[in-house]
């Protein structure tokens, strides 16, 4: 059985007080130990909010990694810096990274194996825009970005990592893909991974991202192949994220 994850991603929200208050907030919340859970937070608040996690069950996350290990590289911020400030996951290929910044299949493939240089787990996200939707594409358009990871980094390096399978057209849309349709496209993720290595699609962690909230998480969570949420909006208050932490399969 996967033990479920559930990840906030705070995005460009909040001031060092409004996230010092959402992160005890979290964590006073926490209770039982019934899956994993992790905040992905603003480069600048990783180290007061790592120290507020510390000896938490709530794990530190970043929202990006450097796709190259250091040197002249303006803005960017390495995989070994993250490590120093003990982040245990960090988001790769967000689709407002590759829509805004120009992130590429490729450049995400890198970022995903500086991470893994540095321990730390990349979260890749990955997901098919409304037209190519529309389009009949989504599987293709999710293979595609699998596999650019899968060439560069080698199928076994999904030992440790997470997928987050987030439909561009849901995110901060309001608009949740149905428990159906999420767990359709979830299915075929771990069978694409599963033809290259049985053992790994067993094992990897899936999660939904795109408009989760605290209404739509069970369901959505109760689907066979999907094993958590990478969640926005909601991860902003500590009540809405909690309640979706506590929707999870146990
Ligand atoms: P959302 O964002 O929950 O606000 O739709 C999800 C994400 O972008 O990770």
């Amino acid at each position: 059985m996967r033990r479920s994850l559930v990840v906030g991603n705070w995005k460009m929200n909040g001031t060092r007080a409004s996230t010092e208050l959402l992160a005890k907030g979290i964590i006073a919340g926490l209770g039982s130990d019934i899956g994993d859970c992790a905040v992905c937070v603003p480069y600048v608040f990783l180290a007061e909010i790592g120290e507020i996690i510390k000896n938490s069950p709530l794990a530190l996350g970043a929202q990006n990694v450097a796709d190259k290990a250091s040197g002249a590289y303006t803005g960017e911020v390495s995989a070994s810096m993250l490590n120093e400030f003990g982040c245990r996951y960090a988001l790769v290929g967000h689709s407002e990274r590759r829509t805004y910044y120009g992130d590429t299949n490729l450049s995400v493939a890198e970022r995903f194996c500086q991470a893994q240089t540095q321990n730390i787990i990349p979260i890749l996200c990955i997901g098919e825009t409304l037209d190519q939707r529309e389009q009949e594409q989504t599987f293709s358009v999710v293979e595609e970005q699998l596999d650019a990871v899968i060439e560069l980094a080698g199928i076994n390096a999904f030992n440790a990592a997470v997928i987050a399978y987030e439909p561009v057209w849901a995110i901060g849309t309001g608009k949740t893909a149905s428990d159906e349709q999420a767990q359709e496209v979830h299915q075929h993720i771990r069978a694409y991974i599963a033809g290259k290595d049985q053992t790994i699609a067993d094992k990897i962690q899936i999660l939904y991202g795109g408009s989760a909230k605290p209404d739509n998480a069970k369901g959505l969570f109760a689907m066979p192949d999907i094993d958590g949420g990478l969640i926005g909006g909601a991860s902003l208050d500590a009540d809405s994220f909690l309640k979706i932490y506590q929707s999870i399969k146990q």
